[in-house]
């Protein structure tokens, strides 16, 4: 059994994420793989071959990456079989506003309906401000949003909004998902070692045959 995070990021808080789910998947008994789509190619990539599927993207300019929605296009059928979860990253969501809380949500929900994608786990997280990595007109725009949402800022230093107790908790609850979906829809092998109760025996491939660049947990 093994599951893979696919996820896109412009300043590196979404991969954070990632890596952070896939550590914990991992540490509740389900290795995890993660992906960057943004600095590897896409198409070698085997979605099949692994047993679920996580789909992450931060928000930029109210948009979601399209490369995650391609993503999902070309592995539909697969991800109707087997469990998936998407989250968003966002500033938007902790605006002191409600409006802007709900208008990242309302984001999140119509990217997944014009991808057609119903994932079995869904979340907003809070993402970062890097002003550090910012170019000057980057700096003042972003300065000028996180003012506008109630957050007063210093631009020649970096802050990071992520609760990393509901990333934690979003990523149990999939691995949680995981291992019931496993336990309806046991695996069909005829490996002998499934009989010792080794389920993966036989059903899994190195991280190295399923995509060179990939990450392993
Ligand atoms: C140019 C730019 C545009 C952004 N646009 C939005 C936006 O429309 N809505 C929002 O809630 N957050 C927006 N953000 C905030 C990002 O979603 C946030 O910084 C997030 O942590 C970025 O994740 P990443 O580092 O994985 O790309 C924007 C950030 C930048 C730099």
């Amino acid at each position: 059994m093994r599951a893979i995070i696919i996820y896109a990021t412009c300043e590196g808080q979404t991969e954070r994420i990632a890596h952070r789910i896939a550590k914990t998947l991992t540490q509740h008994g389900v290795p995890t793989d993660t992906f960057d789509v943004a600095r590897n190619d896409v198409y070698p990539l085997a979605v099949e071959s692994y047993d679920a599927v996580v789909l992450g993207s931060s928000l930029h300019f109210a948009e979601h990456d399209p490369r995650i929605a391609w993503c999902i296009g070309e592995n539909r059928q697969r991800l109707t079989e087997i469990p998936t979860a998407f989250f968003s990253v966002s500033l938007g969501i902790v605006s002191e506003h409600y409006k802007d809380r709900a208008e990242v949500q309302m984001l999140a929900d119509q990217f997944l309906q014009e991808a057609e994608f119903e994932p079995s786990l869904r979340a907003c997280f809070a993402g970062s401000l890097r002003y550090s990595k910012y170019g000057w007109f980057k700096k003042r725009l972003m300065h000028w949003i996180a003012d506008k949402s109630g957050r007063q800022t210093e631009m020649d230093r970096d802050y990071e909004f992520t609760n990393w107790d509901a990333v934690d908790t979003f990523a149990a609850d999939f691995a949680t998902i995981v291992h019931n979906t496993r336990q309806t829809n046991p695996p069909v092998t005829n490996s002998p070692n499934a009989m010792m109760g080794n389920t993966d025996a036989g059903n899994d491939q190195s991280a190295a045959q399923r995509h060179p660049s990939m990450t392993t947990q």
